[in-house]
Order: C-alpha cells, then structure tokens, then sequence
C-alpha cells in the first residue's frame, strides 16, 4: 500500500504484471458496473466443476469446499472473521430477508435512484406498517434522526458511480442508535472496507469481485445476528450443513452463517480463484489502479477527481456510437456512458475511451 501511495506507476505495473495473460477479452473492456471478467484460473475452476458433474463425481461434501474457501477469502477481503459472513445468493433475497425482520412502525431510510434490489425489498413491507423515507444520496448522513431505525444505502451507486460519505454516516447513525445495511455490492474489490463498522454489509460478487452471477455475501455484525430472522433457512443454516438434512428441531448456527442459503454449487468453484486474485493483490492497490484510471480519464475529460472507480459522462447516441466504434464497452444509463475500471484495464483503456468522447 505505501509502495502504492508513493508510485502510482509501480502500482499500475504491478497490477498489470500480476494479471498478464488472466483476462484475454479485457481490452476496453469499461463495464465492470454491469458484470466482472472471470480470471482464466475461475473458468478453469468451473470447467473442472462441470467435469465432475458430468462424471458423476462429486456432491454435496466435494462442492461445500470451495463454499467454505470462498466464504474466508471475502471474509478476509473485508477484515472480518468467516463466522461473521453468510454465504448468499442475490442481494434482493438478503436485503428482503433483513426487509422481513423489521418491525411494523420501524422506518428506513433510503436513497433516492439506489439500486432496486436495496430499495423495493423495503417498500413492500410498506403494506404491514414499515415506513420508508428516501432522500437524496448526498443528504443521507444529515436526514438520520432518532426515529430513523434502519439506513440502506449503497456505498457506490450503480447509476453513476457517486458515493456515500461514509464517516459522516457512521457518526450520524451512531449518534441517533440507528443500524445500517451497507450495500457494497458496486464498492468490494476495489473501495478498502471494513465490514465490522456496519451492522449489515450484502455484496454480490459478480461485478468487482469478478465471480459468477449467484455468488453473494452478507457480513452480519453479531450483536445484530438475534435481530434478523433467517427467513431463507435450510440445510445450510444451522452450522453443519451435512448434519441437517432432515428433520426437526430447528437448530440454527450460532453466529452469521444461519443466515446461509443453500448454495448453487457451479458458481463457487469459479469464485474461489477470483477472490485469491483480489487477496493476492490486496485490495488497497486494486484500489490505486482503478481509482489512479477512472481519474485519469475524468481528467481527459476535463472533469475533477472523484475517488470512484466508476465514472458517469453525459452522452448522446454519437458518443455512445463512438465509444462502440472503438471497441469498448460500457453501460449507458439515464442519457449517461457508464464507464467501470477494474483491475484488469490499463492507460490503453483510458485513451481509446477518452479519445472517442474528447
Ligand atoms: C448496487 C447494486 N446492488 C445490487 C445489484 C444486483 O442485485 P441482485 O443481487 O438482487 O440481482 C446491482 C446490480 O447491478 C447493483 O448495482
């Protein structure tokens, strides 16, 4: 990390370096906000995976390791212990299981434009008396009062890439007793984050974290895990896994892990390679690469830094066409060109993108 902070340039070539030969199809390649590239190790991972399948090798033991695997490295990404993190599916099924737990005439606080997997969970629990309120995502720390009991909010939104002042929210939160649900899903890979500070932080891994679709985890503090009731419990929820296959009583793990769904066994044996490569890097240079690349490219553009590894530009139909020209891919969102740096792109990537909106 010093050696990133001192040198950028060193930080730029030990990226590249470490990842020469990993991502075959990633020149231009700007759309990370919409989905990750998998590193040649993953898609080696899965095809072993389906080798099994086919075989008739393999189950439910075999394939409950690269859980566990993956499961320790994000934990480890995020500076928490294994028991800390639930293993999940998509970030709509955490959030709507956290949705679930609040008591009527509880209120949460959300931003305005968020993601809707974080939002419309919420808003159906309107109908037995969880009351909403959505402000602007700049106003979220100041609009935390005492009647505010929940927060959910994405620390980088997906629509353009803009962040919540999270020290500010923190203090506010803790200021007025009020929990927060953290979604990092646009943030884990490349913004260093600490989970403990966060009630609940839900990150789905299939963009910066460069896994498959599916793969999705949930950091649940331990004060906060009797709060929360493990709607989506099954087999995987009450500690060993192979020890729960039928029956009753319900016995649930004591700790994070009883809010584990049962897993889609393909997509873990792919993330397990791709969370090694973010550990092996660390994600604080990951962090001064994309970041060092989406401001370099603001600065094309004429714009200021923003610290985001996202970068919105108003465009028209001729830059969007332009930009497909060139051969990059991005998302358009809102009249917008969504660009995403990640670990996997270079100056190269800043000049073609820049050149066809300059
Ligand atoms: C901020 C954010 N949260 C969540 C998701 C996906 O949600 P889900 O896991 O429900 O598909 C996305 C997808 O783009 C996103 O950008």
């Amino acid at each position: 990390v010093k050696e990133a902070q001192a040198d950028p340039m060193t930080t730029t070539r030990t990226v590249a370096e470490r990842v020469a030969g990993l991502f075959p199809a990633a020149r231009g390649y700007l759309n990370t906000a919409t989905c990750g590239l998998p590193p040649e190790p993953s898609l080696r991972a899965l095809e072993r995976h389906l080798a099994e399948w086919r075989e008739g090798r393999g189950g439910p033991v075999e394939w409950g390791h690269p859980v566990e695997e993956a499961r320790a490295l994000f934990a480890g990404l995020l500076g928490v212990p294994p028991t800390h993190v639930a293993v999940a599916s998509q970030v709509s099924a955490t959030v709507g299981m956290v949705a679930a737990s609040l008591p009527a005439g509880a209120t949460v606080l959300l931003a305005e434009g968020d993601f809707t997997s974080l939002l419309w969970p919420f808003l159906v629990q309107r109908e037995r008396g969880v009351r909403v309120r959505v402000v602007p995502l700049a106003a979220i720390p100041d609009a935390v009062d005492d009647a505010t009991t929940w927060v959910a909010v994405s620390a980088v939104q997906s629509a353009d890439g803009d962040m919540v002042d999270l020290p500010a929210l923190r203090e506010a939160a803790d200021r007025h007793g009020t929990r927060v649900l953290l979604n990092a899903t646009q943030a884990a890979g490349w913004l260093p984050l600490q989970a403990s500070a966060w009630e609940v932080l839900v990150a789905d891994a299939y963009k910066w974290l460069l896994c498959p679709k599916g793969v999705s985890f949930a950091v649940v503090r331990p004060d906060i895990v009797p709060v929360l009731t493990p709607a989506l419990a099954g087999w995987y929820a009450g500690g060993d896994p192979h020890a729960n296959y039928y029956g009753t009583p319900l016995h649930l793990a004591p700790d994070a892990t009883r809010f584990d769904v049962s897993p889609a066994w393909s997509g873990w044996a792919a993330a397990v390679p791709s969370l090694q490569l973010l550990a092996d890097l660390g994600v604080d240079r990951v962090h001064a690469h994309a970041v060092g690349l989406a401001d370099s490219f603001r600065g094309r553009l004429g714009l200021a830094p923003a610290g985001s590894a996202i970068v919105s530009v108003p465009a028209g139909d001729r830059a969007a066409a332009r930009l497909h020209a060139a051969g990059v891919a991005f998302g358009m969102r809102a009249g917008a060109v969504r660009l995403g740096f990640s670990l996997y792109n270079d100056a190269d990537d800043v000049d073609v993108a820049a050149a066809a909106l300059e």
